[in-house]
């Protein structure tokens, strides 16, 4: 019988409040990452001990470039940075991120006094590229005035759709998890009737009914996302979005997050919403819903966090690498041109 493995927090209840944080590593940063990683677990438990009755966990996921650069050996099978995808009419972007971490707790001062200790120790070695705070809107409504999560999996069925399971030996208990921020167009959904919104959700917006198949249009959302494998069976990844909105920047959205056994099944759902199910048949929610951010992580689980496995070789220098001017970290160089184009 197999040992039993600890997941991180993935499967748990929702919240009323989130801190979606995405970093990058700077040249120089991995064993302050490293480290980091060992002692979140940590981070949660004392913030939490000292919050009393409040209750507060962390997810940490690694990106794919990141991986390599922190540890040597077996790598998970299905990381990969997330590919961009381009519709005919709406384009999904694969945007920096070495480290996400996603903060949930039932208040946001919970969720920053652990967001300040994983920075107070990254100090000087990691760059924030994205920092969300989500909250629940109106229960669990999000800003479109939709319920969202009803038909996440539950119990045993929600373990088995978001945790790696025995097909990855060293990877059991870890999750694929994608995170894309969405910007709503406010004004462009308001201007259209409640009746044309369900349509556009496949569900009634009062009592979060499922229209019936032949009502429900193909290009709805939930259409569209409703998949199943090659034997008919759904396939369900476990999701926990939350509202955000800023009237300084002028944004207000949907920040997705999306726990899986695989993440090709989550891409599967992106591809169907972003190309289409048949290619053109898009998910009409994009035209309301603008995807500025995306990236594909690993979760690993809590006993791998506990017990690293080694860092890579340092490539020892050279004369020529003495030499050479100094090279930027190929994510990092990415992270600061890109930063300036989503802020
Ligand atoms: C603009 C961003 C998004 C919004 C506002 C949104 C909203 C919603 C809402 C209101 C529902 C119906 C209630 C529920 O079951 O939760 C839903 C269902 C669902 N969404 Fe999304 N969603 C977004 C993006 C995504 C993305 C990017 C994915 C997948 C990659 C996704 C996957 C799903 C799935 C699997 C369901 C359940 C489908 C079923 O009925 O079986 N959503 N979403």
């Amino acid at each position: 019988m197999p040992e039993p493995v600890q997941p991180q927090p993935v499967v748990t209840g929702l919240t009323t409040a989130a801190l979606f944080l995405v970093l990058t590593i700077d040249e120089g940063g991995e064993d302050a990452a490293r480290d980091l990683l060992a002692d979140v677990s940590t981070i949660e438990r004392v913030v939490d001990f000292r919050a009393v009755g409040i209750g507060v966990n962390v997810v940490a996921g690694i990106g794919s470039q990141a991986w390599d650069r922190l540890f040597a050996g077996e790598r998970p099978a299905h990381l990969h940075v997330l590919e961009e995808l381009h519709g005919d009419k709406h384009h999904m972007p694969s945007t920096p991120g070495d480290l996400l971490f996603h903060i949930r707790g039932a208040q946001q001062n919970v969720c920053f006094e652990v967001a300040r200790q994983i920075m107070n120790q990254l100090d000087g070695a990691a760059t924030v590229v994205d920092e969300v705070y989500g909250f629940q809107s109106f229960g669990h409504r999000n800003l479109l005035g939709f319920m969202d999560g009803t038909e996440n999996p539950t119990g045993i069925e929600a373990f088995g759709a978001a945790l790696v399971g025995e097909d990855e030996p060293d990877f059991t208990g870890g999750s694929y998890v994608i995170v894309q921020k969405y910007r709503h167009d406010m004004k462009a959904w308001d201007d259209i009737s409640t009746e044309e919104q369900e349509r556009v959700m496949g569900r009634s917006k009062i009592d979060d009914i499922e229209m019936s198949d032949d009502v429900k249009p193909a290009n709805s959302h939930i259409a569209l996302n409703d998949i199943e494998d090659e034997n008919g069976e759904g396939l369900d990844i476990l999701r926990a979005n939350m509202p955000f909105g800023s009237f300084k920047d002028g944004e207000m959205g949907t920040y997705f997050i999306g726990y899986a056994a695989d993440p090709a099944v989550t891409e599967q759902m992106l591809e169907n919403m972003f190309i289409g199910d048949p290619p053109g048949n898009y998910d009409r929610l994009l035209d309301f819903s603008t995807a500025i951010t995306g990236g594909l992580f690993f979760a690993p689980s809590k006993d791998f966090l506990d017990d690293l496995p080694p860092a890579p070789e340092q490539p020892e220098e050279t004369d020529d690498d003495m030499q050479a001017p100094p090279v930027k970290a190929g994510s990092l160089a990415i992270g600061s041109l890109k930063r300036s184009v989503l802020r």
